[in-house]
C-alpha cells in the first residue's frame, strides 16, 4: 500500500530551502504518527530554472501528472528576474499555468496574527480567509490583453458559473470557521467595486443567491476601497472574505502586511479535481543561499495541504509546534521578514516542537 502522495515543486531562488524545511517538518510528522504510512514524493520540475533549461515553465505532461499522480501538491515560490518571455514578462511565473490548467478557482489565503511576530502595522486579533477567485476576473486577460502602439486594453471576465463555484467555496469555510474575531458571527464578507464596474455587480449578486443555501452564514458587503481600510483599521470583524482575482491578489497582500509580511501567509490553490499549497510570497533571489530566508509561510502552506488532505491530527501538529516557536522566540521574525539561521533553524526548531 502506498502512503499519500505530495507534489513537489521546490521552485526558484530561496523555493529549494524552504521546501526542504517543509520536507523535514513533514516527514518528522509522519515519523511521529504510529502507524503512518508517510508521504511519497512525486517531483515535478517547474518554474523560472526550467523554463531557462526547457523552454516550458512546466511542461502540459506535468500539469497532468500534478492533477492525476498525486493527492495535492506542495510549491515553493517560483520566478525569477532575469529569466523572460520575447516579451518581456516573467517567464518562471506559474500562476496562469496551474490555476487554470488544474482549474483551481479558490485561492484560499487565511491571514492571522502570531503571538511573538512583530508586524510594523499594529494589528488587534487578525484571523480572516481572503477568498480570491483564481481562474477568471481581471486575470482572465492574463496573456491575452489587445494593444498596439497607441492602446491596451485588458478584459475582466465574470461568469456565472465560476462565481457560483467560488462563492459556495467561500460559504462552506464560513460554515466550518468559529466566526469573526471580535463577535463570533460566521460572516462572509463581499468584497467588490460593484458601483462602478458592471462585472462586479454580476459578482456580487450571484454571491448573494448563493447565500440563501448557508443560512447560518451572515452575508455582507463592503466596496473595495473601504474593505482596505477595514482590514487595517478593524481586521477583528472580518471571518471570511470573497472576492475577484485581482482585488484579492491586492487585498491578501494588504492583509498579510498587517500581521508580520506576506512571509508568513500562506494559499491553497482548490478545484474539485485538484489542489496546491504554497506561501503568497514570492522566490527573493537575492537571499537565496545566505541562511535567511523565512520557511513560515511555506510551513503553513504545508498545514493546509494536511487539512485539505483530511490528515486533520498532523495538520493541527504542525500549526501548534509553529505557533508555540514563534511565540516562544525559538526563532525571530526581523521587521523585514528574514530569519537569523535561516530556513534550517527553522525546521530544527518546529522538529523539536513537534517532538517536545
Ligand atoms: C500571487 C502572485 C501571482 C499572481 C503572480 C506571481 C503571477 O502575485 O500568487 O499572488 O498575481 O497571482
Ligand atoms: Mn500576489
Amino acid at each position: 500500500m502506498t502512503g499519500t502522495r505530495i507534489g513537489l515543486i521546490r521552485g526558484d531562488g530561496i523555493g529549494p530551502e524552504i521546501v526542504d524545511a517543509a520536507v523535514r517538518v513533514l516527514d518528522a510528522l509522519a515519523d511521529l504518527a504510529p502507524g503512518s504510512r508517510g508521504w511519497d514524493y512525486v517531483e515535478i520540475d517547474a518554474g523560472a530554472d526550467t523554463y531557462r533549461r526547457t523552454g516550458v515553465a512546466c511542461a502540459e505532461a506535468d500539469v497532468r501528472r500534478l492533477r492525476d499522480e498525486v493527492d495535492a501538491t506542495l510549491k515553493g515560490p517560483v520566478g525569477l528576474p532575469d529569466v523572460r518571455t520575447p516579451d518581456g514578462t516573467e517567464a518562471g511565473v506559474l500562476g496562469g499555468i496551474l490555476r487554470t490548467g488544474l482549474d483551481t478557482y479558490a485561492n484560499v489565503r487565511p491571514v492571522r496574527s502570531w503571538l511573538g511576530v512583530p508586524s510594523r502595522v499594529r494589528a488587534k486579533e487578525v484571523d480572516y480567509v481572503i477568498v480570491r477567485e483564481n481562474t477568471e476576473g481581471l486575470y482572465a486577460s492574463r496573456d491575452k490583453g489587445v494593444g498596439n502602439r497607441w492602446a491596451v486594453t485588458d478584459t475582466l471576465l465574470a461568469t456565472r458559473e465560476g462565481t457560483l463555484r467560488v462563492a459556495r467555496k467561500a460559504f462552506a469555510i464560513a460554515a466550518a470557521r468559529r466566526g469573526a474575531a471580535a463577535d463570533g458571527v460566521r460572516r462572509v464578507t463581499c468584497v467588490d467595486k460593484s458601483n462602478v464596474l458592471r462585472s462586479h455587480a454580476f459578482f456580487r449578486e450571484v454571491v448573494t443567491e448563493v447565500a440563501a443555501e448557508f443560512p447560518q452564514v451572515e452575508l455582507e458587503y463592503r466596496y473595495a476601497d473601504a474593505a482596505a481600510q477595514d482590514l487595517v483599521l478593524s481586521p477583528e470583524r472580518f471571518d471570511v472574505l470573497v472576492m475577484e482575482n485581482f482585488l484579492g491578489d491586492v487585498l491578501s497582500d494588504l492583509g498579510g502586511a498587517t500581521v508580520g509580511g506576506i512571509g508568513l501567509c500562506p494559499a491553497g490553490n482548490i478545484g474539485d479535481g485538484a489542489a496546491y499549497f504554497e506561501p503568497v510570497h514570492g522566490s527573493a533571489p537575492d537571499l537565496a543561499g545566505r541562511d535567511r530566508a523565512n520557511p513560515v509561510g511555506q510551513l503553513l502552506a504545508s498545514v493546509m495541504l494536511l487539512d485539505h488532505l483530511g490528515h486533520v491530527d498532523e495538520a493541527t501538529r504542525l500549526r501548534r509546534a509553529v505557533s508555540s516557536v514563534l511565540a516562544r522566540g525559538a526563532v525571530r521574525i526581523e521587521t523585514d521578514g528574514t530569519v537569523t539561521g535561516g530556513a534550517r533553524a527553522v525546521a530544527d526548531a518546529v522538529v523539536a516542537a513537534l517532538r517536545d
